[in-house]
């Protein structure tokens, strides 16, 4: 339920790359990619969104994919607020998720916030951990996100290097001539 399609290709790499990983999916929505890191054969998964309506479809769609619910795993907050915590009690993770809304109502911007969280995230990965950062915001350019990913991981004091990356799959969403992609996705594994 309430799934982004255009995340199919992705969530089936998360479920590849899960095995053995502690997973934090910020920005969880219904948990989509929190049930595809735990079919995957994650340790952990903590879902985290602000929506208290959207965990609960995310508890609902690990239902349907005959997974436990364990309601720790299904965080009520904000994201910032959240990695400050998980930063204070040193709690590290081995893969972080990072994709938020292009338009919110909470006060996140992504052209203002998007280096800031990349820079918190890292913080909160173990050495060899995964960063996935998508976004959708179509008219930021994979040059410009790439800058922000850059950006975040400098503050951060950490290099990562390009694992994979994604647009929305041409077979379904086919990118308009003379027109960029909207969807951009990367994974970058933290030294
Ligand atoms: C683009 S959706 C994420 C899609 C999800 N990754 C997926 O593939 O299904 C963005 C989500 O971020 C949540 N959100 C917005 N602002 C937030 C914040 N500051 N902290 C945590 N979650 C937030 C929204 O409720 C929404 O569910």
């Amino acid at each position: 339920m309430g799934l982004f399609l255009d995340m199919r290709e992705v969530r089936g790499w998360v479920g590849q790359m899960a095995r053995g990983r502690k997973v934090l999916n910020l920005f969880a929505h219904t948990c989509s990619l929190g049930v595809s890191a735990t079919l995957g054969g994650a340790t952990r998964v903590l879902n985290l969104d602000v929506s208290k309506t959207y965990l609960e479809w995310g508890k609902a769609n690990y239902g349907l994919n005959d997974l436990a619910v364990d309601p720790h795993d299904f965080v009520f907050g904000e994201a910032f607020d959240w990695l400050g915590r998980f930063a204070r009690r040193r709690e590290r993770f081995d893969m972080v998720i990072v994709d938020p809304p292009s338009f919110s109502s909470t006060p996140f911007s992504v052209v203002r916030d998007y280096a800031r969280l990349v820079e918190a995230a890292a913080q909160a990965l173990g050495p060899g951990g995964i960063l996935l950062a998508a976004t959708n915001h179509a008219s930021t350019s994979g040059q410009r996100f790439e800058a922000w990913l850059d950006h975040g991981l400098s503050d951060a004091r950490r290099h990562g290097h390009l694992l994979q990356q994604w647009q929305e799959p041409a077979a379904d969403f086919p990118v308009p001539p003379g027109r960029d992609p909207y969807l951009k996705v990367r994974a970058l594994a933290l030294d």
